[in-house]
């Protein structure tokens, strides 16, 4: 195993109903509260009426920061922080998905900064206090809710980055798989996606001696394709959102990956296409997943040949290890297709006018990936071959 130290202080509240012990947890920051939210789903499914009843009962001040845009965008943070040192607020609710709460991470710590907060983004500022900050989640995929991870968009540069700190934990987050019901079909699948995605970013990894960690995230994902399919065919199921949303949480919170540095190559490059494109991120994992595999199988064909028995059931007698590896991935990519994941660039209507700027954006630190280090000619490669 890798050395590795763990430190996840995220309170979680799960379950229906929680949202009642919302005041008390706000109490412990402060009484100036913002409230951050997206482009009205919450509106839509009465959260919104929820919260301000109880932030109004309550006596806390709100100021409100509506339209935070999926794939959150750099001037929206720098709006959020903006309206922070204006009104002087002590705390702020990130109410939605992950877009919601990642943009509310960078606003927690540019409210603190006089400088640019896309320095903190590129690494070139460390931030060195933020503001506390909780989550009502509303969307299961990025584990943002439990995770010190946050991917701003800056639309200017068309570039998309992902950015950690330990100010970035939430303090809190309220996990009420109700307010969850309401997620189109669409991002249902997306959220599914994301959260294998996140598996196999981390059981594909070059430490030894990992048995547990991969046997959990084996069977993690064979758990999350079971929920997954019952999801997409009862979407109104509590249960089932409930399972989905506990898994979600699990998919990028740490537990996986203790001891393992996982590759994330995937993300990295998904990043660059939303980064040009503005396409949602599950789908555009969805598309690449599938070719990185196989791109990436001659690096450690065991492990391939691990997935594909342990997690797709793939029959392995009479075969090489490179048919069973590839029937795995097959399997994968026909059940993504199966709960109505995008298959390719096209059904984005993604053409190869822009995959050499895409490559380069992706390899702008060199090769990525922490299992299979793609080179930029090789993120070109796979690219092409998801058109
Ligand atoms: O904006 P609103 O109106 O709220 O609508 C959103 C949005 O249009 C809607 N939605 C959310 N909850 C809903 C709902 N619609 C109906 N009912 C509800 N209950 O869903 C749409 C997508 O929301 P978004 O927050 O963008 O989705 P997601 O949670 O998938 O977040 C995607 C962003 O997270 C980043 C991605 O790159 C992308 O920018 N990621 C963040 C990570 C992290 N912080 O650790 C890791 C991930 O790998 C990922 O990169
Ligand atoms: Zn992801």
């Amino acid at each position: 195993m890798d050395n590795f130290i763990f430190n996840n202080p995220t309170k979680l509240l799960f379950g229906e109903g929680q949202l009642q012990r919302l005041p008390k947890e706000l109490a412990r920051y402060g009484r100036k509260v913002l409230l951050v939210y997206g482009g009205g789903s919450i509106k839509r499914n009465g959260l919104y009426d929820e919260l301000l009843q109880l932030l109004n009962e309550n006596d806390f001040e709100v100021v409100e920061m509506a339209g935070v845009e999926p794939n959150p965008r750099l001037t929206t943070a720098k709006r959020g922080a903006d309206l922070c040192k204006e009104h002087q607020i002590d705390v702020i609710i990130a109410a939605g998905g992950g877009s919601v709460i990642d943009c509310t991470k960078l606003i927690a710590s540019a409210a603190k900064y006089d400088g640019d907060p896309w320095d903190f983004v590129i690494g070139k500022a460390r931030p060195s206090e933020a503001l506390p900050f909780g989550t009502v989640l509303t969307l299961t995929a990025t584990s943002s809710e439990m995770n010190a991870g946050s991917v701003i968009t800056n639309e200017e540069t068309q570039e998309k980055y992902g950015w950690g700190g330990p100010l970035n934990y939430p303090k809190f987050s309220i996990l009420d798989p109700a307010y969850t019901l309401t997620v189109p079909l669409d991002q249902t699948v997306n959220g599914i996606v994301d959260t294998m995605s996140h598996i196999f970013e981390q059981y594909f990894h070059t430490a030894e001696n990992t048995l547990f960690q991969d046997e959990i995230c084996e069977a993690a994902l064979r758990s999350v394709m079971k929920i997954g399919e019952q999801l997409v065919e009862d979407p109104q199921n509590i249960e089932l959102r409930e399972a989905m949303m506990f898994a979600g949480v699990w998919g990028l919170n740490g537990f996986l990956s203790m001891g393992t540095r996982g590759d994330w190559g995937t993300h990295d490059i998904e990043h660059a296409v939303s980064a040009v494109y503005d396409i949602p991120h599950a789908g555009g994992l969805a598309i690449l997943f599938p070719h990185w595999m196989k791109q990436t199988f001659p690096k450690n064909p065991k492990r391939y040949v691990q997935l594909a028995v342990n997690v797709f059931g793939v029959e392995p007698a009479g075969k090489t290890d490179e048919e069973i590896a590839m029937e795995g991935i097959d399997r994968l990519s026909a059940y993504w297709k199966k709960i109505g994941a995008p298959v390719s660039l096209a059904d984005y209507d993604i053409d190869d006018s822009k995959l050499e700027l895409i490559a380069e954006k992706a390899a702008v630190n060199g090769p990525l990936g922490g299992f299979a280090q793609l080179t930029q000619e090789e993120v070109l490669t796979l690219l092409k071959s998801s058109l």
